[in-house]
């Protein structure tokens, strides 16, 4: 099995967020120069913020993507604008990057991409959709079934002390498997204890869950499936899975 730069999933996932040049042009009157405009910005959600219920709601979502996913671009703005040896990185550079560089940049960067990845990983339980046939046979392969990969991906995250994600991956070696990560950490990090390709990832920071769940993180886990986007999950894996 071939495996693609992990810069695929910026392509694959459409979230690819260069920088962009902010310098005025020469003849701009330099009385009214134009605001320059923020390097990373935040994605719209995909639907409503009431299309995932019961599953997750409104609130949640809300609060989630227009505070929470705010807050690490704005951090991640700030960030980079300090540091000149980060101007001109992507996204997907910063994050690949991210064990060599200040926990600013780490925490934001991870916060700013986990979070673009995961309002695509969802979409509304009427569209959610079943695995393709390549996708079913490799969790078959794996973990047994459906239900056990299922089972194994609940009790990782329920097991993650603190904050942090849980993930199905598609590891160097083509098969997949499922990791945890703490903070706004992922598995493309060079810092990552497991690494691999993420194809699925659920949130496993209180403020995903709280409002609805308060601390029965493992009935979100379970609620969660309800919106789970198989299809976009499936394009992932036949992604990273190209030979
Ligand atoms: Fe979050």
């Amino acid at each position: 099995m071939r495996m693609i730069h992990p810069l695929l999933s910026a392509l694959a996932l459409g979230m690819a967020a260069p920088l962009v040049a902010q310098t005025a042009p020469a003849t701009a009157p330099a009385a009214a120069p134009a605001p320059a405009p923020a390097a990373f910005t935040l994605p719209a959600l995909p639907y409503a913020p009431d299309a995932l219920e019961p599953a997750i709601d409104a609130q949640t979502m809300t609060i989630h993507h227009g505070k929470h996913h705010q807050a690490y671009v704005d951090n991640l703005n700030k960030a980079v604008a300090t540091d000149a040896a980060l101007k001109g990185m992507t996204l997907e550079q910063l994050v690949t990057k991210a064990g060599t560089l200040p926990a600013a940049v780490r925490n934001n960067a991870g916060g700013h991409w986990n979070h673009g990845f995961f309002w695509k990983t969802m979409v509304p339980p009427a569209q959610a959709g079943t695995a393709s046939p390549a996708l079913t046979k490799a969790i078959t392969a794996q973990f047994g079934s459906m239900d056990q990969f299922k089972a194994a991906f609940k009790a990782a995250g329920t097991a993650r002390f603190g904050s942090g994600w849980v993930w199905l991956i598609v590891k160097p070696d083509g098969k997949l498997a499922i990791t945890s990560t703490p903070n706004q950490d992922n598995p493309l990090m060079d810092a990552a204890e497991d690494k691999g390709l993420p194809i699925l990832g659920n949130d496993m920071w209180e403020h995903a869950y709280y409002l609805k769940y308060q601390n029965r993180r493992a009935d979100y886990l379970d609620g969660w499936w309800q919106v789970v986007n198989w299809g976009e999950v499936s394009r992932r894996f036949a992604a990273a899975s190209k030979r």
